[in-house]
């Protein structure tokens, strides 16, 4: 199916990227949020990355693209969506709440797709009444950035679902690989044991946070060092990966260091909340936690 009428569902960190991207690639994109002022921050967030494309030249009209985006805080306005992206907190009964209130709005032939880090794909496609019509669409932070898309068949998704998220994958530009519904999908099933192990070096004395993410930006080349990425991704996310990722492995590899539980605790949950492994109000940010 060609998509032409996309929604998304949460419109934070990850919706509000895959908001802007669908509609840049010239697709009419519905924003669904849980509350008035979540929206209008997720529309504002959406403009403010559309006008600095337009002002560094790489787009021609902020204005056109913005148009082709309407937010609400009523999934009832999802009737007409082809296909609905489900990008709300990494908080399994939160996404199924979502999923069970959306089902019986939306359209026969319409396709659902979460974003999940984790969470299982089919697990989630059963409270819906579409099984087959259910894939995991798993984007990149920062979306408009990161070229790559997982497209994630469960066991029941039907093969028409898997190639409308390839298709909506390509018209938007990304890279796609085929994952499969095991927790972590290709990427994260790599990256989340290196994370852990930064967190657990550190706490071993291998050395200080700005010290261990220095030695891997430089040392191989990363972009960021272990712990400026898990800042940036969320730390209340990471915890959630790891706790789904060690109940389906059981293999130490994914088992929540201390030092990530009690963050999480604090609500340090990194750039999100202003501080996690390290505080952003001071620039450049500096270590906040301490051997
Ligand atoms: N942050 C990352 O690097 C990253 C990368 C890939 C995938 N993901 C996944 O994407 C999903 C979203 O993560 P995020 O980092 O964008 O989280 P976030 O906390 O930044 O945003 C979540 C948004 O969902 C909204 N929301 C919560 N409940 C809702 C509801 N019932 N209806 C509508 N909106 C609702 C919140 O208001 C918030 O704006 C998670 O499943 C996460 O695992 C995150």
């Amino acid at each position: 199916m060609d998509v032409d009428r996309v929604a998304v569902i949460g419109c934070g960190t990850m919706g509000h990227g895959i908001a802007q991207v669908s509609a840049q690639a010239g697709l009419n994109v519905l924003v669904i949020e849980q509350s008035t002022e979540a929206l209008a921050r997720a529309l504002e967030r959406i403009e403010k990355a559309l006008d600095r494309l337009q002002s560094r030249g790489k787009l021609d009209s902020a204005a056109v693209v913005r148009d082709r985006i309407t937010g609400s805080t009523d999934v009832a306005t999802l009737s007409d969506r082809q296909l609905v992206i489900e990008a709300v907190d990494e908080h399994l009964e939160t996404k199924l709440d979502v999923w069970r209130s959306v089902d019986p709005v939306l359209g026969p032939n319409t396709v659902c797709a979460t974003n999940t880090s984790s969470f299982s794909v089919i697990g989630q496609a059963m409270v819906t009444g579409r099984a087959e019509q259910f894939i995991g669409l798993h984007f990149f932070n920062p979306v408009a950035v990161m070229n790559l898309l997982e497209v994630i068949r469960s066991i029941a998704s039907s093969d028409t679902a898997v190639a409308t998220g390839q298709d909506f994958g390509r018209r938007i530009g990304k890279d796609i690989v085929l994952a499969p519904d095991r927790a972590g999908f290709i990427v994260n099933r790599l990256l989340l044991p290196y994370c852990v192990d930064a967190i657990n070096a550190f706490e071993s004395g291998f050395g200080s946070i700005e010290d261990i993410d220095t030695a891997m930006r430089g040392g191989c080349g990363y972009p960021m060092g272990p712990f400026t990425l898990l800042d940036f991704v969320g730390l209340d996310t990471v915890f959630t990966m790891t706790e789904v990722m060690w109940t389906e492995y059981a293999d130490a590899r994914f088992a929540a260091p201390p030092t990530l539980r009690k963050l999480v605790e604090a609500g340090f949950l990194g750039r999100k909340s202003g501080r996690g492994f390290y505080d952003y109000a001071s620039d450049p940010p500096r270590a906040a936690v301490h051997r």
